[in-house]
């Protein structure tokens, strides 16, 4: 087991306090997502499933590799959502299976983002659509909190420090919309194209 899993299967009882702060983007997020065509849409990372609520739109599949949070998740599942214990930078899927993959708060704190981005695309259909919300370092002066909560943020399995450039794997993707949210420019949503 990853560090990193570890750390979330010992501090999910914790995460609906983090979850309070994140619950206006993920609204936003969530509600954009129930405006795309219904398609076969894969969540990786659901967390604790406290959004599923949000999802009005579409054949859900969610991940987590977490087994507490997933657990958290299952006692948030709804009908229209199948649920499993699975890796998401080794998913157990055919390629081109999905119209829609969705990271909500993960790719910042994947073991291997690469890795992640890549199965991304394996089982995303052609002309798929992978969504991304996440914190991204911005340009201003939250850039400098950034790079001080850097050295700790290790400590929280997360990158405070984040740019997506810095991630090769995004590349194979072709970037179709960017929005960026209030206050601060700190979350970003993405969505991206397979090509
Ligand atoms: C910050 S939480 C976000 C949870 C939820 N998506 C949300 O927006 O509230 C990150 C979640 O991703 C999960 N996770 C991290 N790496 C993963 C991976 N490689 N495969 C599947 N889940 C992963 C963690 O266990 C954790 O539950």
């Amino acid at each position: 087991m990853s560090a990193q899993t570890n750390f979330y299967n010992r501090f999910s009882f914790l995460y609906p306090l983090v979850d309070l702060f994140l619950k206006p983007q993920k609204k936003k997020f969530f509600n954009g997502i129930n405006q795309l065509p219904y398609g076969n849409l894969l969540e990786i990372g659901v967390g604790n499933g406290s959004h599923f609520h949000l999802y009005k739109n579409h054949k859900i599949t969610g991940i987590e590799i977490s087994t507490s949070m997933l657990s958290a998740a299952m006692k948030n599942q709804m009908g229209n959502i199948e649920l499993f214990q699975m890796n998401g930078e080794e998913l157990n899927f055919e390629d081109n299976t999905f119209d829609y993959v969705v990271l909500s708060h993960v790719i910042a704190v994947a073991d291997n983002p690469e890795k992640l981005l890549t199965q991304c695309h394996r089982v995303l259909k052609s002309n798929g659509k992978l969504l991304i919300l996440n914190h991204f370092t911005p340009d201003n002066g939250l850039k400098y909190t950034d790079r001080i909560f850097n050295f700790w943020s290790k400590w929280f399995h997360l990158k405070s420090l984040f740019y997506l450039k810095d991630i090769m794997g995004i590349n194979q993707f072709k970037l179709e919309k960017e929005i960026i949210l209030k206050p601060f420019s700190y979350f970003r949503i993405l969505i991206f194209a397979k090509p």
